[in-house]
């Protein structure tokens, strides 16, 4: 891969942008005291979750889900796509108390994950090793951590195809190139990695990617399908449609909500306006729905059949919060109030009982209520450690906007 030094002075730059706007405070984006105070008290109960579930795990084993219904606790091998959520929610956990259990179990962790660093057979390496490693490195910048994320940002590379302009998500029949909208999430993996080694390619990658999924991902009113697939020959679009979501034409919320966090990542690595101004236009959508509840927390689908009978997405809420808490950042002060109160509401939704775990239970999950693959009759109305990373993330970012 060739390097281009320009670029990379260009980049460098725009680390002190991220730098900057996550430690600033906003003079007209006030946090709650109380809701600080309840998001205190979450992480001091997230962290004894989190030790109860630690001794839940065999060695190799990565918590998955828990499933309430039959009293079970999923795990997965590290090739599953939320390996890293779990480490990452441990070190984000302890930067807020320093205890050193916690590190102690997100670095035991990190050791059975490393390995999918030279996996070129999944798109999800962002996933798994940017929410990990990419947050053990900002904890404690260490040159192992910095290879292990230089290498699995080369093999997430080994699945782009100029011709699509994408990287593959799903490998299936060789006919098919599918790409999913949560394959924006895997972007930001590439973003460091170019502007830790200074070769562009990675940055390109992003971009076009990025660019190939707004031209066709999205439909005229801002929402998102859930796959495309390509022909990989000639990058012809040969079908639009869904693989968790309740119809090809509908808007499953999930989706809605990594687009949303995806284009604000975007927005943030290049400083190039049109992906704000998708961002925003995603933002309108999801927050403009009139299926979209007082309390912020998505059903699973924005066009779920039952509605109101449906069920919620807690993992989709998270997400949402998380990215409009960056969002908000870089809007008007109109938009930018808007952002912060959906986010603040949707926090304190997901503090009350109704979603909050009570210590001890829930497999030691934090969050009730997700939905993971519906259609497959899997992960419904259970908890997922992604809910919980983002949950963590958001609340993260709300206590930056404190200006104690
Ligand atoms: N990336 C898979 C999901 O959101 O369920």
């Amino acid at each position: 891969m060739k390097k281009h030094l320009p670029v990379f002075v260009v980049i460098i730059s725009l680390i002190s942008f991220k730098q900057i706007c996550f430690s600033q405070p906003v003079s007209y984006l006030k946090p709650q005291v109380q809701l600080l105070n309840t998001i205190k008290q979450n992480f001091d109960d997230a962290g004894k979750q989190y030790k109860i579930m630690a001794a839940k795990l065999a060695p190799g084993e990565f918590p998955r889900s828990y499933n309430p219904a039959a009293d079970k606790f999923v795990t997965s091998k590290s090739a599953w796509w939320c390996s890293g959520f779990y480490a990452g929610t441990l070190l984000n956990l302890y930067e807020q108390g320093h205890d050193d259990a916690l590190l102690a179990e997100a670095n035991r962790s990190m050791d059975s994950l490393a390995k999918e660093e030279y996996n070129t057979h999944t798109h999800d390496l962002g996933f798994m090793m940017y929410c990990s490693f990419g947050n053990a490195n900002r904890v404690e910048p260490m040159p192992e951590y910095k290879q292990i994320l230089i290498n699995s940002a080369r093999s997430l590379s080994t699945r782009f195809n100029p011709k699509v302009g994408c990287i593959k998500s799903w490998d299936s029949k060789p006919s098919d190139f599918l790409v999913i909208i949560d394959n924006m999430m895997n972007l930001e993996l590439l973003f460091w990695a170019t502007k830790e080694s200074g070769d562009s390619s990675f940055y390109k990658i992003a971009v076009t990617h990025a660019n190939t999924t707004m031209k066709n991902h999205y439909r005229a009113d801002y929402s998102s399908y859930h796959v495309v697939n390509y022909n990989a020959q000639t990058g012809e679009v040969l079908q639009r449609k869904t693989a968790q979501g309740s119809a090809d034409e509908s808007a499953w919320a999930r989706g809605q909500v990594w687009g949303l966090y995806g284009f604000t990542v975007m927005y943030r690595e290049t400083k190039d306006k049109k992906y704000l101004d998708q961002a925003e236009h995603i933002a309108g959508f999801i927050l403009n729905h009139p299926n979209l509840p007082a309390d912020k927390i998505p059903y699973w689908d924005f066009n779920a059949p039952n509605i109101p009978g449906a069920l919620r997405d807690a993992s989709a809420g998270a997400i949402m919060a998380s990215a409009l808490l960056e969002l908000c950042r870089y809007v008007d002060k109109k938009d930018g109030m808007t952002y912060f109160n959906t986010a603040q509401t949707i926090i304190k939704t997901l503090s009350s009982p109704e979603y909050k775990a009570a210590p001890g239970t829930n497999g030691g999950f934090i969050l009730k209520h997700s939905v993971g693959h519906l259609p497959q009759k899997s992960e419904i109305d259970a908890a997922l450690t992604y809910a919980d990373y983002y949950f963590v993330e958001a609340m993260k970012r709300y206590q930056q906007f404190s200006t104690k």
